[in-house]
């Protein structure tokens, strides 16, 4: 019989308002798997981090014995320590500082204080041959995209003693490809011998690789499954976490799609910030018709977010060539204003750096992109502002106990739903989407497609960007492949399938 690793007992964890988790068990074997999922809010995070110090003995109730030791950690130093290492649902890396830098951060190769460059690059170097990234050590984590930046944070894990991983969502920033090797990679380091404690709303990625699942909601155990003893299905998790059964993943959707194109991109040329010689996106064409939902597929790096953000107002990019039209006439965004003046929102898939004001209240979040809407001459109508933030806050079932809560305190994927709903607050015609889902539970997945459904309905024009091929498949009446910044297809939802847009999306230009 293996041997139990990690045992909490009767957790309680309490924030003003909310009960986080009430009375949590959680038991983990040595060398398993062990995953832990539940609707966004269900306490998941805050259960990690009672575990690993964040939120350190004392403030919590119940017992943690790791290794048949009872544990009182102070801070995550502690933790550490004995080797449990977490990685947080919202990478803490530096963006000015390099990959090598990062990773010692705090853990410095020195020797009388003084830093051994040598040392630390050789050895970033290997780490990152063993998270399978080939990226120069020295290159600053602000040039390299999300997905690379998780992998980064994983090198940086392995470079402590590391008995217990945690990983929060470590693959909801990632393409299928990405995840797959992750996750790959974590069975690799099951055979060596880790445990590992892996958070993530991805079922079919859970039951292909955990021993064990936990099922967590509204902060109470609901079940532990063994994946393989249990003959666990996606269903039986699925109802476990939400209470109940969800027969469809996608919503019916009333079409109204009309002739008019409403937003069209031509000969759309961008470069790289800083290396203006590298041309990121070649001459994009691009257009959405009034009430269409427009998909575009692309690997890692195929420059999709690029893409978005060159088009609303330059925030990315330098020597952008090329053309916008809106509604036929053609128009220019010089910076974000004018994007949001003509209609266009943009949802960013980085919520933490583009989307959201961590230490703002929700209802400040809610209602920023659009105080015009709760403003009576130019001066702030307080109380307008909380019913329209009250009335977003219901419709998009954002759970915070009051819209006064600040944003930092929300569960990642309610964070989410913040950044969706202060676009839709700007009331736009044209709504482009950064995956949109990521993080977000399968039950509250089905109502953000059914806003997205209802936006289309009422004649908005959609935009979604999404590594998830079955959420495009789903949900688009049309789907732009891309790969490697060139438009390689532009697929009918009827021609459309995983397999024909896997090959789009990778097909090669050469050099
Ligand atoms: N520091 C905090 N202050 C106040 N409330 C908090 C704090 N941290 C978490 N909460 C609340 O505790 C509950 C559980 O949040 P938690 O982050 O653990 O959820 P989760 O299961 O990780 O969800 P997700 O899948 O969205 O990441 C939520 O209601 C959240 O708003
Ligand atoms: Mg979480």
């Amino acid at each position: 019989m293996a041997e139990t690793i990690l045992e909490m007992k009767g957790i309680s964890k309490t924030f003003p308002g909310v009960k986080a988790l009430d009375n949590v068990n959680l038991k983990v074997e040595q060398g398993e798997i062990h995953a832990l999922i539940g609707e966004n809010g269900a306490g998941k995070s805050t259960l990690m981090k009672v575990l690993s110090g964040v939120h350190p003995f004392g403030t919590y109730e119940g017992d943690i014995i790791f290794e048949e030791t009872e544990c009182q950690f102070k801070d995550i130093n502690e933790s550490e320590k004995l080797g449990i290492v977490i990685i947080h649902q919202e990478l803490a890396l530096i963006p000015e500082l390099s990959i090598a830098e990062n990773i010692f951060l705090g853990n410095e190769q020195a020797k009388n204080g003084i830093i051994n460059w040598k040392k630390t690059i050789i050895e970033t170097r290997q780490l990152l041959e063993k998270v399978g990234l080939k990226l120069d050590p020295e290159e600053k984590i602000k040039n390299i995209g999300v997905g690379q930046q998780q992998l980064v944070e994983i090198a940086k894990a392995l470079s402590k003693k590391v008995k217990l991983l945690i990983l929060d969502e470590p693959t909801s920033a990632l393409n299928e490809e990405d995840s797959e090797n992750l996750l790959n990679l974590l069975l690799e380091f099951k055979k060596q011998g880790m445990t590992s404690i892996l958070i993530s709303h991805k079922l079919k990625e859970l039951l292909k690789v955990s021993d064990s699942i936990t099922v967590l909601r509204d902060g109470q155990t609901i079940e532990t499954y063994s994946v393989k003893g249990d003959k666990l299905t996606e269903a039986t998790i699925i109802k476990d976490m939400v209470g109940r059964e969800l027969a469809n993943l996608f919503p019916e959707r009333n079409y109204n799609i009309q002739d008019r194109v409403v937003f069209e991109v031509k000969n759309w040329s961008v470069h790289h910030p800083l290396d203006t010689e590298k041309q990121i996106l070649h001459d994009i064409q691009i257009h959405v018709k009034q009430g269409e939902i427009v998909g575009i597929a692309g690997l890692m790096g195929a420059g999709r977010t690029e893409l978005a953000m060159s088009i609303f107002g330059k925030s990315y990019g330098k020597k952008i060539t090329g053309q916008l039209f809106k509604d036929g006439e053609e128009v220019t965004f010089k910076n974000v204003n004018d994007a949001v003046k003509n209609g266009v929102a943009y949802v960013s898939e980085n919520r933490k750096e583009y989307g959201l004001i961590l230490i703002d209240s929700v209802k400040n979040n809610l209602t920023l992109a659009n105080l015009q809407e709760v403003a009576k001459n130019n001066i702030l109508d307080t109380s307008k502002e909380v019913v329209e933030a009250e009335s977003l806050k219901t419709k998009i079932n954002i759970k915070a106990p009051t819209i006064h809560q600040r944003t930092i305190n929300l569960s990642g994927g309610n964070q989410q739903k913040v950044v969706l709903g202060k676009w839709m607050f700007t009331n736009p015609d044209v709504l482009i989407l950064d995956e949109p889902t990521r993080g977000i539970d399968v039950g509250a997945k089905f109502e953000i497609y059914k806003l997205i459904n209802e936006l289309a309905e009422q004649g908005k024009s959609i935009i979604m960007i999404s590594s998830e091929l079955p959420e495009l498949l789903g949900m688009c009446d049309r789907i732009y492949a891309l790969s490697e910044g060139r438009i390689t297809a532009n697929l009918d939802k009827s021609e459309a399938n995983q397999e024909t847009l896997m090959t789009y999306m990778t097909q090669s230009w050469g050099s």
